[in-house]
C-alpha cells in the first residue's frame, strides 16, 4: 500500500438511490415504506420553477413529520448558478437538519463549489447546535465535473460519493443519446468480415470511460461511487444490464427514478449467497495457508493470494451490512 492512508466515508448501504420530486408530497409515505437504502427529495430538475418555494416546505415538513425509519435521507438542492441554492441549504438545514443525513450537490464542477457549500453548512450546524455532521453526495454530470472529478472528490471531509449524472453528463457532452442512461446503436464495432463474409455489429457501451473515470476518483478518496438514471422504467432488463455493468466497475450503487427499479438496484447491488460463501471459503483458506507460513495457495484449482483476501473481506463485509440494515 502506499504510504497515503485514504479514509474511508461512513459505511452506509447505497445500493438504491430514489429520487423523489419534492413537489409531488403524495409520494413521500410510498418512498418511505419501500426498501430503498437512500432517498433523495428533490428541488432540482424534477421541480418546476414556480415549485421550487412550495417543494422546500414540502420536504422540511416531511422530513420532520414522516417516519423514515432507517433510511438514509438526502435532498438534491439547486446547482450553484441558481438563486435557489441558498435557500435550499438555509431553509432544508435549519429546519430538519436533524433528520437530513446527506446533501446531493448537482452539476458541481470544480472543488471550489464543494467549498462554498460546505462553508454554509458547517455555519447553519454551528449556529444550530446539530450534533451530526450532514455529508456530502455529488452528481458528477458536466463534461467540467468530470474534468475536475479527483479534485472534487478531494474537496471536502463531508463528501460521501460520486454519482454519475448520465444525463445532464450527455447534455454537457453533447454525446448522441436517445434514452437516459441507454446506449446507442451507433456506439458500435463492425467486425472484419469472416471466412463467409459475414459482419457482425457489436454494442458498445458509450457511458464506459466517464463511469470508470469517477469510479476511480471516488474509491481514490474512499467515496461510494453510484450509477445514476435509467430513464425507461419499462424495461427492467435494460436496466439490470447497465447495473450490472456499473457493479462490473467498481459501483456499489444505482438510482431508481421509479419505485420499481428499487428491488432490481437492491438485487444486482447485493453479493449473491454463492459469492459470499466463496468470499467465506476463500479467507478461511488463507487463514489456514498463513497459520503453515505460506503466502498464496490455490483453491478449488485457482491461485488465491493476499489480493484475494482484499476482496473477499469487502464482499463480506458487504454480506454484513446488508444483514444487519
Ligand atoms: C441526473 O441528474 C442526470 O442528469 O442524469
Ligand atoms: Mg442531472
Amino acid at each position: 500500500m502506499s504510504f497515503h492512508a485514504i479514509d474511508q466515508a461512513p459505511a452506509r448501504l447505497n445500493r438504491s438511490e430514489l429520487a423523489v420530486p419534492g413537489s409531488q408530497p403524495q409520494m413521500f409515505e410510498k418512498a418511505a415504506q419501500s426498501d430503498v437504502d437512500v432517498i433523495f427529495l428533490d428541488l432540482e430538475d424534477a421541480v418546476a420553477p414556480d415549485e421550487k418555494a412550495q417543494a422546500r416546505k414540502n420536504i422540511i415538513k416531511a422530513l420532520n413529520e414522516i417516519d423514515w425509519g432507517t433510511k438514509t435521507m438526502s435532498i438534491r438542492i439547486n446547482g450553484l448558478d441558481t438563486h435557489y441554492m441558498y435557500r435550499d441549504v438555509v431553509d432544508v438545514v435549519e429546519q430538519a437538519g436533524e433528520r437530513l443525513d446527506l446533501i446531493m450537490i448537482p452539476k458541481v464542477g470544480t472543488a471550489a463549489d464543494v467549498y462554498a457549500i460546505d462553508m454554509i453548512v458547517t455555519q447553519i450546524e454551528d449556529a444550530m447546535g446539530l450534533k451530526k455532521r450532514i455529508g456530502f453526495e455529488h452528481i458528477i454530470e458536466t463534461a467540467l465535473g468530470m474534468q475536475n472529478v479527483s479534485e472534487i472528490a478531494a474537496a471536502s471531509k463531508r463528501n460521501e460519493s460520486l454519482h454519475f449524472g448520465v444525463a445532464d453528463y450527455a447534455a454537457s457532452t453533447r454525446a448522441r443519446t436517445t434514452i437516459i442512461g441507454g446506449v446507442n446503436p451507433d456506439y458500435s464495432v463492425l467486425t472484419d468480415p469472416d471466412a463467409n463474409n459475414a459482419r457482425e455489429t457489436h454494442w458498445g457501451d458509450m457511458w464506459h470511460y466517464a463511469l470508470a473515470r469517477m469510479v476511480v476518483a471516488a474509491r481514490a478518496n474512499g467515496l461510494r461511487p453510484i450509477d445514476g438514471p435509467f430513464g425507461d422504467f419499462q424495461d427492467p432488463d435494460g436496466y439490470r444490464a447497465a447495473a450490472k455493468r456499473a457493479a462490473v466497475l467498481g459501483c456499489e450503487g444505482k438510482w431508481a427514478i421509479h419505485p420499481s427499479q428499487v428491488a432490481l438496484a437492491n438485487e444486482v447491488m447485493s453479493p449473491s449467497e454463492a459469492e459470499v460463501t466463496k468470499a467465506e471459503r476463500i479467507l478461511a483458506a488463507m487463514a489456514e495457508a498463513e497459520a503453515a507460513g505460506k503466502g498464496a495457495v490455490s483453491l478449488d484449482g485457482r491461485l488465491i493470494d493476499y489480493a484475494s483476501i482484499r476482496q473477499a473481506e469487502v464482499l463480506v463485509e458487504k454480506a454484513r451490512q446488508i444483514a444487519a440494515g
